[in-house]
Formats: structure tokens, C-alpha cells, sequence
């Protein structure tokens, strides 16, 4: 990639307003393009983009692997038993050698952002973050490119979340606290709320753009005026509860179909993987209110407005 200075994704909160709108409107031209039947020209042709994923994934490494293989990329796959990391490189030496080799390296790690910082730390290859234990920013990403094709814009949305405080929750109150006249309402079991410094940051966030984030921990007062209605498996990938007891203070947090009739205009998301009969009732996501597979798909159309974006686009 001809850039002087590489362009990271690993925190939402390293993005502009103007940069996350400028994904969010790459990606719907994508996705129109793709209805319309049209191939994306190949603004990556020559690059090479290397996908690390130490965790499972099916829709993030198929999204970003096709993405880039429709712009014309090469694609380096490495699987969790590949690199020298497991043998004790270090994260800055790894970072380094693959900077000279790679154009951007999308990473999903289970750990902490501190590994991919660590490979951030050279000017030559973009680092992305496909899912860290605290964040899931290209999810968000996705989510408002679908939700920006849903409505027509983001700005002025009323959702509610329902679920763990988990790192698609995070991507989502830092992602929408950027849009003016936003009503995020966070409903999560109790002890599995945010995490207090993403909470902190969305509300930061929120404070500046107009955005309104809350949450509590129960189901009572749904906002009836709710247009859409978010969920995630209750265990997320990479992670485990140590309470054996965990499901019994999750289990009022399911999304049902009375759940649903409480708020009548609204759609329903979902990041998938999904378990029918835990986080969701099989009538609501297999049904006419669910998008949910729209929004699987939009994370590839996200996916090449992330990698163009970290070329140098916009
Ligand atoms: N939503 C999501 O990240 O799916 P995968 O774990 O399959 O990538």
C-alpha cells in the first residue's frame, strides 16, 4: 500500500466522525453495487493482506478474506497454531517482520488490545481489529453500514440492546454514541454490564455528538418506541463465565416474541453465531422482523470499506 503513515482499526475510538461515516458510506455503496449485480473495481490489486484469527470465526475471516479477494488482494491465512508467537516472539518483533511483508494484518486475538497495539507500533502495515476481548469494532462497523441501509441513517435511531455487556455491546455504544439525536438503551444482566472505561468513553462520546446511551439491569419499561432490537449469544467466542449459576441471571434477558410485540415497529439485529432458545427465540430470529442475515452479509461490503480505508482511501 503506497501510505506513509499506516491506518489502524483497533478501537473504534481511534476513528474520526468523518472516518467511521466514511466506512459506514463505502460499505453501503458496496452492498448496493453487489443488489445491482456489479463487480467492485480492484483498488487492491498488488496488496497483500494477512489474517491472523487465534479464535474461532465464520463470518469476520470470510468477510475480510472475500473482501479483500474481491478487491484484487492477495490473502495470507494464519491459523492459531502458525506463528511464532507461540514459541515466545515477541508482539513488537512479530509486528515488525510481518510490516515488511504485509500490507495490513486483520487480527482476532483473545487477549487484551495491548498485542495488537504492540504490532501497531511500525508505519508500514495497517493492523485491524477482527474481535479483542473488549471490542469488536468491525462488527459495529457492519452494524451501522446495515442500519444506515435499513433506514437511510444512522443519526436520530432509537435501539435497544439486550445481553451481556460483551465486546459487540462495547463496538456498538462506541460506534453509535458518534451519531446525533441516537437513543442506545443497554439492557444487560446484572454483573455482566459494560465495562466501566467503555461505558466512560461512549458516554464521552455521546456528551459530544447529542447521542443518548443508558443502561440498566431488567426488563422492566422497554421503550416501546424502540426501531431496533439488538442481541448476542450469552457466551461470547474466546470467553467463560465462572459462575455455574450464570444462566439463571441471564435468562430473563432472552429476546422473545412478547419481547418483540412490546416494541411493534422494530427490527431485530443479531451478530450471529446465534443459539435459538437462549439469547433469542427461533420465531423471532427465522422471523419477518429479523435482519439479522443482512446483517451477516454487510460485514463483507464493511470489511472492503475497512481494508480501502487502511489503503488510503478517503
Ligand atoms: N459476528 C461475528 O464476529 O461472527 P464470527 O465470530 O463468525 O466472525
Amino acid at each position: 500500500m503506497c501510505r506513509d503513515t499506516a491506518r489502524h482499526v483497533i478501537s473504534l475510538s481511534d476513528l474520526s466522525d468523518v472516518d467511521i461515516r466514511r466506512i459506514v458510506a463505502r460499505g453501503g455503496e458496496f452492498a448496493r453495487g453487489a443488489a445491482a449485480g456489479l463487480r467492485p473495481q480492484p483498488t487492491l490489486a498488488g496488496s497483500v493482506i494477512g489474517l491472523y484469527f487465534s479464535r474461532t470465526s465464520t463470518r469476520t475471516r470470510t468477510a475480510f478474506s472475500a473482501g479483500a479477494l474481491r478487491l484484487g488482494a492477495s490473502v495470507v491465512a494464519y491459523g492459531p497454531g502458525d506463528l511464532q508467537l507461540n514459541t515466545g516472539e515477541t508482539s513488537e518483533d512479530t509486528g515488525r517482520v510481518l510490516a515488511g511483508m504485509l500490507d495490513a494484518l486483520v487480527a482476532r486475538t483473545a487477549g487484551d488490545p495491548a498485542e495488537m497495539r504492540a504490532w501497531a507500533r511500525q508505519e508500514r502495515m495497517a493492523v485491524v481489529n477482527a474481535m479483542s476481548a473488549d471490542e469488536h469494532p468491525t462488527q459495529a462497523l457492519a452494524d451501522l453500514t446495515t442500519l444506515a441501509g435499513q433506514f437511510g441513517a444512522v443519526d436520530g435511531l432509537r435501539l435497544l440492546y439486550v445481553g451481556e455487556g460483551n465486546n459487540t455491546a462495547a463496538a456498538l455504544a462506541l460506534g453509535l454514541s458518534r451519531y446525533p439525536g441516537v437513543r442506545l438503551d443497554l439492557r444487560t444482566p446484572p454483573g455482566y454490564g459494560l465495562a466501566a472505561e467503555i461505558r466512560d468513553r461512549a458516554a464521552a462520546a455521546a456528551a459530544a455528538s447529542g447521542a443518548v446511551i443508558r443502561e440498566r439491569h431488567d426488563m422492566a419499561e422497554l421503550p416501546a418506541d424502540a426501531e431496533v432490537v439488538y442481541t448476542a449469544r450469552w457466551q461470547t467466542t474466546g470467553t467463560s463465565k465462572p459462575d455455574p449459576d450464570w444462566r439463571a441471571v441471564f435468562d430473563p434477558f432472552r429476546v422473545t416474541t412478547a419481547v418483540m410485540s412490546a416494541m411493534p415497529k422494530a427490527v431485530f439485529m443479531h451478530d450471529l453465531p446465534a443459539h435459538r432458545g437462549e439469547e433469542v427465540d427461533a420465531e423471532v430470529l427465522d422471523g419477518p422482523a429479523s435482519i439479522a442475515f443482512t446483517q451477516a452479509e454487510s460485514k463483507m461490503y464493511s470489511a472492503m470499506a475497512v481494508l480501502e480505508w487502511c489503503h488510503g482511501a478517503g
